[in-house]
């Protein structure tokens, strides 16, 4: 069986990361594939949740249904009477037919009976997650934190927001700007979780992608050989599989490294990690024939999601040959054809006489290759 596919709930437009309470906010979604190349194309209920302060619930102000039709949101604003309850948990539908994303207007407030003192501040934090009725599966996804089945066996991906500090105040009307990133939330064992920021707007380097999740799904049902010990990715984008390899195989060392353009949400994620302990080192490397004596130790090379772009084979491989030059190195790849023609690298590393393993991978999203000269 071929694992079922993914799509993920994003934020388009984030909650702010400081609000008052009894501050209106609008936040923006979607349900999409990685690439942002296909929306969702059915119904889908989601369920926002308010995490971090149980004092505190969330109510949806929207009165209109359709949310995003703004000549109809200016012709008839948001109207208070037709607000719905407040609760922790917010049912709202994703719809297909809203292209540029749901409007959801939301506000804070403190639950019926709760008080909190003028002056207060919380970090909250909301939750989209594919409401329980329509999963199809009890349990969650086993490393994708609240990864539920829908429909005929598709996955969904939840998002969270960024930490947001909400103060009471009797001040209402407080302008406050929409965040600009969310989080993944992945889990490394029974007692850890790692959180993963990416960026709200598209972006190539600054996102999660099928093959990252893919790969530290891998890691985590395999037993990786010990003895693959100073790991380096190349094309880490968020620094997702480095941090998910760091923290499931402690390995001495990990190198995180991409273009100049990742090297902020790759040190932000790193600076999120919980065990300081680990060895992380974020760096650029571009690919190409330049030896660089600094990762003479590498034995375990990562790759996920790098194929996209035909033009930059050349280059990869140049990088893995040296690389490849300690013996005790190998690379593990995870790939989804984005393109056939991608295909071309597996023929380049075979007229270099390199090896090249196909795992087998049925229940992944993706496939996984080791290769080594
Ligand atoms: C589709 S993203 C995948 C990111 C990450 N590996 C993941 O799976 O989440 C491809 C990554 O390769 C990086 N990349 C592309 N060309 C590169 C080059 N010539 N040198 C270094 N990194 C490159 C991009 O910046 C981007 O972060």
């Amino acid at each position: 069986m071929t694992q079922a596919p993914l799509y993920y709930i994003r934020f388009l437009k984030p909650p702010p990361i400081d609000c008052n309470v009894g501050q209106h906010f609008t936040i923006v979604w979607t349900i999409e594939s990685d690439l942002g190349d296909q929306a969702f194309w059915e119904p889908v209920p989601v369920t926002c949740s308010l995490q971090g302060c149980t004092q505190l619930g969330l109510r949806i102000m929207n009165a209109d249904p359709k949310g995003n039709n703004k000549k109809k949101v200016s012709a008839k604003p948001y109207q208070q009477e037709k607000s719905l309850p407040l609760t922790p948990d917010v049912p709202l539908v994703y719809d297909p037919l809203q292209g540029g994303g749901i409007v959801t207007k939301l506000v804070v407030e403190p639950l019926p009976g709760k008080v909190l003192p003028v002056g207060t501040t919380v970090s909250i934090q909301l939750s989209m997650i594919l409401s329980p009725a329509a999963r199809t599966t009890v349990t969650s996804h086993a490393i994708w934190q609240n990864a539920y089945m829908f429909a005929s066996s598709i996955w969904l991906l939840p998002t969270w927001s960024v930490p947001m500090q909400t103060t009471v105040t009797k001040q209402r009307h407080f302008e406050s700007e929409s965040g600009d990133q969310a989080e993944r939330i992945l889990r490394v064992s029974k007692n850890k979780v790692i959180h993963i920021r990416e960026d709200a707007v598209q972006s190539i380097a600054r996102h999660v992608w099928d093959c990252g999740l893919g790969m530290c799904q891998f890691l985590a049902e395999q037993n990786i050989d010990p003895r693959y010990n100073v790991f380096l990715e190349l094309g880490s984008g968020t620094g997702l599989v480095g941090i998910y390899a760091a923290e499931l195989l402690k390995p001495k060392k990990v190198y995180l490294t991409d273009l100049a353009d990742a090297l902020e949400i790759m040190q932000q994620n790193v600076d999120l990690m919980e065990n300081k302990n680990l060895d992380m080192v974020v760096k650029e490397l571009s690919w190409g024939p330049e030896k660089q004596l600094e990762y003479k130790d590498v034995n375990l090379i990562l790759l996920t999601d790098v194929l996209y772009n035909q033009s930059s084979h050349d280059l990869l491989l140049e990088t893995l040959d040296w690389l490849l030059d300690n013996e005790e190195a190998k690379a593990l790849l995870t790939y989804k054809e984005r393109n056939h023609d991608e295909r071309e690298f597996f023929t380049k590393v075979a007229k270099k006489g390199w090896r090249c393993d196909r795992v087998p991978s049925d229940d992944l999203i993706c496939e996984v290759y080791w290769i080594g000269k």
